[in-house]
């Protein structure tokens, strides 16, 4: 089938156009510089502020894939929804039959940036192409903003005080995991207009998180749990840990904000019957990523 792919560049993107032009598929990989492109499929030139040129890009595709975000921009909650909404007429236009779209895990009262994967999800069912959404937590592999940045504090703090936030549970599942059952719902028109929850096997706080991928590099990486809240400023974290992971601050900001939410899959809506396979494990996703980074750093 001819699947469009946006966010084709980015972290999950680049891997979903790698497994589905491996399973036969013709991948349409969307991204703002197609002349930079170099990953799986064939580049075309698409930005979701362009509505004419999204429907040139969706043309007689099948199904088309939204992994893309704008969390770098401060003003992301109002463009990400005007986005959203214009791919989706794009889409309709085109004459796109379904949308699958990747979005944040997470129940009861979300923040900023989960409220705003929320809205997307609607937004892109405004012009009656059926989406399927499935919504994650971390993702850990390498190159992951959030993944980057549970990184970087490991490897460059030997003492970690840990705010209670920090204890909040997170269910993260490995990139090759969510590229699965992303391709599996690109390939299973049964997926249309249904909501899955996708994670890992295992349920970890923050704090538990950060002390196995110290456990497993050999590191002495103290995690201590704060008892009382400190004066919190995302900005201010997110300023720090931008520096230290390289991630862009105001994305680095917008998921820190996020830290209090749970975010711990409650209804998989069966997607593991209707896609049964191994997951991953976190300590074996955590090795995978430390892997792909020591090759990525050998090609440099
Ligand atoms: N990473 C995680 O841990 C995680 C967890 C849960 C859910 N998700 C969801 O997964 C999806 C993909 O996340 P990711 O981590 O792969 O993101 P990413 O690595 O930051 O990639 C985002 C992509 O968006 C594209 N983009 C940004 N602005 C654009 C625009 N105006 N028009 C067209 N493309 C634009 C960029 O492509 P170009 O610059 O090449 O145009 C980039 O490749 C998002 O919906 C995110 O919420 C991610």
């Amino acid at each position: 089938m001819r699947v469009l792919v946006t966010g084709a560049s980015g972290f999950v993107g680049g891997r979903l156009c790698a497994a589905l032009e491996s399973a036969g598929h013709e991948v349409r990989a969307m991204t703002r510089r197609p002349d930079e492109y170099r990953g799986a499929g064939v580049p075309v030139r698409g930005d979701v502020t362009d509505e004419r040129g999204l429907i040139e890009a969706a043309r007689d595709c099948e199904v088309a894939c939204y992994l893309v975000h704008g969390l770098s921009d401060r003003d992301y909650r109002e463009s990400d929804a005007r986005a959203a909404r214009s791919f989706a007429r794009a889409c309709a236009e085109a004459g796109v039959r379904r949308i699958v779209y990747l979005g944040g895990l997470g129940n009861g009262a979300l923040s900023e940036h989960l409220r705003s994967r929320r809205e997307v999800e609607s937004m892109l069912t405004c012009a009656g192409v059926p989406v399927t959404v499935l919504r994650a937590a971390v993702v850990i592999g390498h190159g992951g903003a959030s993944w980057s940045m549970l990184l970087s504090l490991v490897e460059h703090a030997p003492l970690i005080l840990a705010p209670p936030e920090a204890r909040t549970r997170c269910q993260p599942i490995a990139v090759a995991d969510a590229v699965r059952y992303l391709a599996g719902a690109v390939e299973n028109p049964k997926t249309a207009g249904k909501t899955y929850e996708i994670g890992g096997p295992e349920v970890l706080e923050y704090t538990q998180m950060l002390r196995r991928i110290a456990a497993l590099q050999g590191r002495s990486t103290l995690v201590l749990p704060l008892p009382v809240p400190l004066p919190r400023s995302d900005w201010l974290s997110g300023q720090a840990l931008a520096v230290l992971s390289g991630v862009n601050a105001s994305l680095a900001e917008a998921l820190l904000g996020s830290l209090d939410t749970e975010v711990v899959v409650h209804e998989d809506n069966g997607i593991t019957t209707l896609m049964p396979f191994q997951r991953t494990g976190y300590d074996d996703a955590v090795l995978t990523a430390l892997g792909e980074r020591a090759a990525a750093n050998r090609t440099k």
